[in-house]
C-alpha cells in the first residue's frame, strides 16, 4: 500500500511488491490467496502448451478468462462494463505489454469506477486497491510487469502512455520456459528493445546514478545471455539472464523513460506494419551515431561497441524505411512524449536533421 499519494519531489523508484522467476516461476499461482481470478491472456499463449500448464495451476480457483487481442481503449471499456458487477480478486494478464497494459487500466478503472480515459491521464495515483494485479510476461522484451506504464491505443491509433503508481503489479512471474519456443532470430529483435529501455533511461532526463547501476546490469545481463544463446538456444541460464534483462528494461522504462528511438519508433508503427522491437532495432545505431555529433557523452559510444559486440547489426532489416511519408514521420515524431524526455534536447530543428540523419546513415 502506497504511504504517498500525492507528487512530491523527491525521487522514488516503483518496485513490485512480490517478484518471483527462474524455471516453472509459473507454479507459485497455485499458491495465491485469491479465489476468484479473472486472467487476460494473450491469444498466442491460449493456443500453446502452456495454457494447460497454467490451468493446472489455477484448477482449484474460480476462473473466468479473456483472450486480448488489442490494448484499446474501447476493449478496457467493455471489459469494465462486463466485471463491474461481479469483480474477481485478482486479475492474471499472461501475455506481452498489450495483455498486461489491458490488465493495468482493467485494474484501475474496476476499482475505482468514476475513472475513465477522459481522466486517466490527470491520475497518478488509486485511492481504491482492492483487486491485485499479477504479470506474467511471455515475450522478454515488455517490461511492463515491472513498472507504473500502460500503453493504450487510442480511437484514432494513437499509442497513449498512462502512467499511475497502482499500474506496478503487485506480482510479477518470471518464468523463461516461455522463452524456449523463440528462435534466435526472434530472440534478438525482441532484445533491442531491451537494449534501448535501459540504454534510452541512462541518458535520459531522468537519469539518476541509481537508475545508470540498473541500466549497465540490463545490458550486462543482456550481452551475456545473448553471447551464450549464440552458441546454444537452449541455454537456460542465458533465457534466465535475458528474462532478467527484460525486468531491469523495465524498471528502466517506468522510472528514467525511454527518448528519441522509441519517439522514433511509435510514430512509424502507425506507418508500417512492422513490429516495435524490429523497429527499435533498425533506429539504434543511426540514432546513437547521431547523438554522438550533438553530445560529447562516452555512453553513446559504449552502447554502439555493446550494439556491435551482441551482434545486433546481423538482424537488422534497414528495408522498413522504403516507402514511408517522411513529413508525417516528422510531424508525427515532434508530437510524441518520448522525445521530451530524450538525453538531447529534441526540437522542431533537430528531429527533421535527425530523421535525415536516419534515413542517410542506415
Ligand atoms: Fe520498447
Amino acid at each position: 500500500m502506497t504511504l504517498i499519494k500525492k507528487m512530491i519531489r523527491t525521487s522514488r523508484i516503483y518496485y513490485n511488491p512480490e517478484v518471483y522467476y527462474g524455471k516453472d516461476a509459473i507454479s507459485c499461482l497455485k499458491s495465491i490467496q485469491q479465489e476468484n481470478l479473472l486472467i487476460l491472456i494473450s491469444n498466442t499463449i491460449r493456443n500453446s502448451e502452456h495454457y494447460q500448464i497454467i490451468q493446472t495451476h489455477v484448477s482449484k480457483k474460480t476462473c473466468r478468462v479473456e483472450i486480448i487481442t488489442h490494448p484499446t481503449q474501447e476493449t478496457i471499456l467493455a471489459l469494465k462494463e462486463k466485471y463491474l458487477h461481479s469483480k474477481p480478486e485478482a486479475i492474471i494478464a499472461i501475455g506481452g505489454g498489450k495483455v498486461i497494459d489491458t490488465a493495468k487500466c482493467l485494474k484501475l478503472v474496476l476499482n475505482n469506477p468514476s475513472i475513465d480515459f477522459s481522466n486517466m491521464h490527470k491520475l497518478q495515483f488509486s485511492e481504491v486497491n482492492e483487486i491485485k494485479l499479477v504479470a506474467v510476461p511471455t515475450t522478454p522484451s515488455t517490461g511492463s510487469e515491472a513498472n507504473s506504464v500502460a500503453v493504450i491505443t487510442d480511437r484514432r491509433g494513437v499509442k497513449t502512455p498512462y502512467l499511475n503508481d497502482s499500474f506496478i503489479p503487485d506480482m510479477a512471474v518470471m518464468d523463461y520456459n516461455f522463452l524456449e519456443s523463440f528462435d534466435l532470430k526472434s530472440l534478438y529483435v525482441l532484445a533491442a528493445d531491451i537494449f534501448t529501455h535501459a540504454s534510452e533511461g541512462m541518458v535520459s532526463v531522468a537519469r539518476t546514478p541509481f537508475l545508470k547501476a540498473i541500466g549497465h546490469s540490463c545490458l550486462s545481463l543482456l550481452e551475456s545471455g545473448l553471447n551464450a544463446l549464440k552458441k546454444d538456444l537452449k541455454d537456460t541460464r542465458a533465457l534466465s539472464e535475458l528474462s532478467s534483462a527484460g525486468y531491469l528494461g523495465g524498471i528502466m522504462v517506468g522510472n528514467a523513460y525511454v527518448g528519441a528511438i522509441h519517439a522514433l519508433a511509435h510514430t512509424l508503427e502507425k506507418q508500417t506494419n512492422k513490429s516495435h522491437s524490429n523497429l527499435i532495432l533498425s533506429l539504434i545505431k543511426p540514432v546513437y551515431s547521431w547523438s554522438k555529433t550533438q553530445k560529447d557523452n562516452p555512453l553513446y559510444n559504449e552502447f554502439l561497441s555493446i550494439y556491435e559486440q551482441i551482434g545486433f547489426e546481423d538482424y537488422v532489416n534497414y528495408d522498413v524505411f522504403n516507402e514511408i511519408n517522411i513529413d508525417e514521420w516528422i510531424e508525427d515524431a515532434n508530437k510524441d512524449i518520448n522525445m521530451m524526455t530524450n538525453g538531447i534536447k529534441m526540437d522542431k530543428e533537430n528531429i527533421p536533421q535527425l530523421i535525415e540523419w536516419v534515413l542517410n546513415n542506415r
